[in-house]
């Protein structure tokens, strides 16, 4: 299959671009989009044949559900069975980089939700992906549009090297702006409770709803994990070191020493790194949202220039810096 990619000006959006996309969606197809995360491989959400494309293309788990994108209440509805605290959420953070999981609807095909009786849903921040379900029309199942296994892709180019021949259409829309996936929201239990952790955090959400539950104070009968949870992501192909900011330059000696290509992302306030060999800057100074924005570019980079080792700058859990250690502890996870 050619695969079409389309560069798209964000001020000024070629509609009819967009309009070929709407129709490849509406023929069953999959199209690659931007969101304000990072870029979704998008099918029809209630055509089962059409879905099965997504899995394949992705090379995913079917045991591996999907989340649904909608640009507004009424198709959130259609899609799942909304709460009052669901909605007082989606008024506060929609769009936004925030998945609410909930009781499916019927006409939620099985092969969406992975056989569960619950959905996961979202209104992503970005004009071209809005603009795509309102043409279309329908829900949008779509998981990051990465090979499985491989780091989100958070540009055109990376969706491109991952997925070229395998989908009809990729939509360029330039780098995404968080750069790590959404918060996933369990609100289908008594308490909710987050299940992946993302850009909006439980301090964004407990003025709304209160308690709510982290990944590490959860066990495993008070809430159902997200299944995609469980499977290797995030990793480039060389080994991932953690390394604390002031040990970075000894973890690089100390590797560097043992031979091989060793290679280090890190913010560009610590001195002494510019000069090495391979040395990623993940952001201009101490910037943790800037770091979450580069992340996945660099955890690619890393395969470009064929590291073995990889030393990563380690962030204090907090704020954004949660969501950056989850993916980097599974990164760092042993082969
Ligand atoms: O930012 C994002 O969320 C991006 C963009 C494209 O919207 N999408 C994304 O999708 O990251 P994906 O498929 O890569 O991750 C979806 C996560 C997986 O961990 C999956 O297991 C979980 O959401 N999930 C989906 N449906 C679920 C459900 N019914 N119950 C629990 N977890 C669910
Ligand atoms: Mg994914």
């Amino acid at each position: 299959m050619e695969t079409k990619i389309f560069k798209l000006e964000l001020e000024n959006i070629d509609e009819r671009i967009i309009e070929q996309a709407a129709a490849l969606l509406k023929q069953g197809e999959v199209v690659a989009f931007p969101t304000e995360t990072v870029y979704g491989l998008g099918a029809n959400a209630l055509d089962a044949s059409a879905v099965a494309k997504i899995f394949a293309a992705k090379g995913r788990p079917n045991d591996n559900p999907l989340i649904v994108h909608v640009h507004n209440k009424a198709l959130a509805e259609q899609t799942a069975k909304l709460n009052p605290l669901a909605i007082k959420l989606m008024q506060a953070f929609w769009p936004g980089p925030l998945t609410f999981v909930l009781p499916k609807q019927a006409a939620v095909p099985a092969c969406v939700t992975a056989g569960l009786d619950t959905v996961a849903i979202r209104m992503p921040d970005h004009p071209v992906a809005l603009k795509l379900i309102g043409l279309s029309g329908l829900p949008i199942a779509a998981p990051s549009a990465n090979l499985s296994g491989k780091p989100s892709p958070t540009s055109g180019s990376h969706v491109y090297n991952d997925l070229r021949g395998k989908i009809a259409m990729v939509l360029d829309g330039g780098a995404s702006g968080v750069g790590l996936e959404s918060t996933v929201l369990d609100l289908s239990g008594e308490t909710p409770a987050i299940l992946r952790p993302g850009a909006v955090t439980a301090e964004d959400l407990r003025p709304y709803c209160g308690q709510v539950l982290e990944a590490q104070s959860q066990t495993d009968k008070a809430v159902p994990k997200a299944p995609g949870m469980k499977y290797k992501h995030y990793a480039p192909m060389g080994e991932v070191l953690l390394v604390e900011k002031a040990l970075l330059l000894k973890a690089y000696r100390e590797n560097a020493a043992l031979g091989g290509k060793v290679a280090v992302l890190a913010t560009a306030d610590v001195a002494g790194l510019a000069e090495l060999p391979l040395y990623y800057p993940m952001a201009a100074k101490d910037d943790p949202m800037e770091a979450a924005h580069n992340l996945f570019a660099a955890l690619r980079w890393c395969d470009e220039v064929g590291a073995e080792t990889i030393i990563v700058q380690a962030f204090p859990k907090k704020g954004i810096g949660k969501a950056i250690m989850n993916r980097l502890e599974k990164a760092a996870a042993k082969k």
